[in-house]
């Protein structure tokens, strides 16, 4: 950083210049800037000194309170808080006071009481500007009433160019060699890194670069996994790159087609004119017949990541916290997108309750408007199974851009699931006759014919035996499928599914 230089730093935001620079001429005495991004607090304040033409001072409990154009410590010792403060209130510069990490010294009153009487503007002036930047800061009632917050703006797209081609640099020097840069990737990359403060964004760039002298598409995975884990919540989301493909779901045609209409759209630079943006699919089904295999399929599809909201991690023993940490879910999908965020069993977590004090309803509130009305690409993955609890606001017209209903596999299905999962374990699917077995396990649900697959591997192992048909007819014959223990249930449910959503 050049502190000196006339030139406005290339990583400063005009914008957020501007409404910081508002806020203090229009008076603000002490301004709270919740952050951990230190260097980019600094940058800012260093244009802002240019501009406002005061003195710039950082204060840190290790190095004292520093002059930050000479760079240099005050003659003083000043590294304990309340002789900082003490130093402001004499000093009659009106400064720029940037306090580092002072929340700790919040628990002290006469520190507390000391900052007030800094911040009190008397006959039109006051001691200077103090700023208290710590990553949290929760301020004592007496000086909520003077303070005002400023949030940190992103880094714009041309200033986390500049600090990647930047890094690139920093790379060359050290290993005298040219960084491979591929450009896609390097679109690509800038893209992932939005939303990330500049230091976390450059630390995310320098790791993809220094661990190979080159920025390809092989870095990406691990750029969004970073920026996952940095963004994540209370670890309410879970996060999965190349997941569920749909080769390895049969049936659902109608779905898989649908969805390949929409994956060019979803993925474009630029969403061709005149298409909406896809934005969600709810499907609704027989438990075990695909449907979270299928949402998960989705981000495969997409070639995008997978957020999972589990609506269980979601509710908080702490009051109120439950939707606080949906909005902040909420707010970290737009962050990843473009992303699939997968909401499964949407109707447990948010079944309307009467015993849970209005939560469960101000929660489904939250998602209903979100959806409504967010812009970013963040495509909903909704699965549901049981109607009775499913709350009917979430599948008013409108809300999904489709509901696909997924059945009880027919029979050519039954086959398709069949070969897929002795495929999956090794075995030649053309060798058993699967049409026969298929017509065998009518009201089979894919994860029965899944276990069916399995029970018998385990039957011919214990005879030491390859895996036969008769294994295979041995184990249906001891089935009995949920669509017989559940006829009832299933039954509402294809009714219901009848005018409301389309098949699978
Ligand atoms: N159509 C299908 N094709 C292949 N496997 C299936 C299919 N349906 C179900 N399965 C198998 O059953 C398992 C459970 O399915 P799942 O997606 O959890 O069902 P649901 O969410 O509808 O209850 C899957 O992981 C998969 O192994
Ligand atoms: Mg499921």
């Amino acid at each position: 950083m050049n502190f000196s230089s006339a030139i406005p730093d290339a990583a400063v935001n005009p914008a957020e210049l501007a409404s910081l620079a508002a806020m203090i001429r229009a008076g603000s005495t002490l301004i709270v800037i919740e952050s951990h991004d230190e260097p980019q607090v600094l940058t800012l304040f260093a244009e802002l000194r240019r501009q406002l033409n005061r003195p710039l001072f950082k204060w840190t409990a290790a190095q004292g309170m520093k002059s930050v154009e000479r760079d240099s410590a005050l003659p003083e010792d000043l590294s304990d808080p309340a002789a900082a403060l003490e130093y402001i209130g004499q000093a009659g510069e009106r400064g720029l006071y940037l306090l580092m990490d002072f929340h700790p010294y919040l628990q002290d009153p006469v520190n507390v009481r000391r900052l007030r009487e800094l911040t009190r503007v008397q006959d039109g002036v006051a001691a200077g500007t103090l700023v208290l930047v710590s990553p949290e800061l929760k301020l004592p009632r007496e000086l909520e009433a003077v303070a005002r917050r400023f949030e940190l703006m992103p880094p714009e797209r041309a200033a986390l160019e500049t600090m990647v081609r930047e890094e690139a640099a920093r790379w060359s020097e050290q290993r005298q060699g040219a960084v491979r840069l591929c450009e896609r990737a390097m679109e690509q990359l800038l893209g992932n890194l939005e939303g990330l403060t500049m230091k976390d964004a450059r630390r995310l760039a320098r790791n993809a670069i220094f661990d190979d002298g080159a920025l390809d598409e092989s870095d990406l995975p691990e750029v969004m996994r970073a920026k996952f884990e940095l963004l994540n919540p209370g670890g309410v989301l879970g996060y999965e790159m190349e997941t569920a493909r749909f080769g390895q779901i049969a049936g659902m045609p109608r779905l898989k087609r649908w969805l390949e209409l929409r994956s060019p759209v979803f993925t474009a630079a630029e969403p061709p004119s005149g298409l909406d943006m896809p934005r969600g699919m709810m499907l609704l089904g027989v438990q075990g017949c695909g449907k979270s295999l299928a949402a998960r399929a989705a981000a495969g599809l997409f070639g995008v990541p997978l957020l999972h909201l589990d609506c269980g991690a979601l509710y908080n023993r702490f009051h109120g916290e439950s939707e606080r940490n949906l909005r902040e879910s909420l707010k970290a999908a737009e962050l990843m997108a473009p992303c699939v965020l997968w909401i499964d069993e949407i109707e447990k977590g948010l079944a309307v309750s009467d015993s849970d004090g209005g939560t469960s309803r101000r929660m489904l509130g939250t998602l209903l408007t979100w959806m409504a009305e967010h812009r970013s690409r963040v495509f909903i993955a909704a699965t549901a199974n049981d109607i009775s609890i499913l709350p009917p606001e979430l599948v008013r017209k409108g809300r999904f851009d489709e509901i696909f209903f997924v059945d009880l596999p027919d029979e050519k299905t039954r086959a398709g699931i069949l070969a897929i999962h002795l495929q999956r374990r090794e075995l030649k699917p053309q060798l058993f006759p699967l049409s026969e077995i298929a017509r065998s396990t009518d009201g089979f649900s894919g994860a029965e014919l899944e276990h069916l697959v399995v029970a018998a591997l385990y039957a011919a192992h214990a005879e030491s035996e390859p895996l036969t048909t008769d294994h295979l007819m041995a184990e249906i014959k001891q089935t009995r499928p949920l669509s017989v223990t559940m006829a009832e249930p299933i039954a509402e449910l294809r009714q219901w599914a009848a005018s409301r959503a389309v098949a699978a």
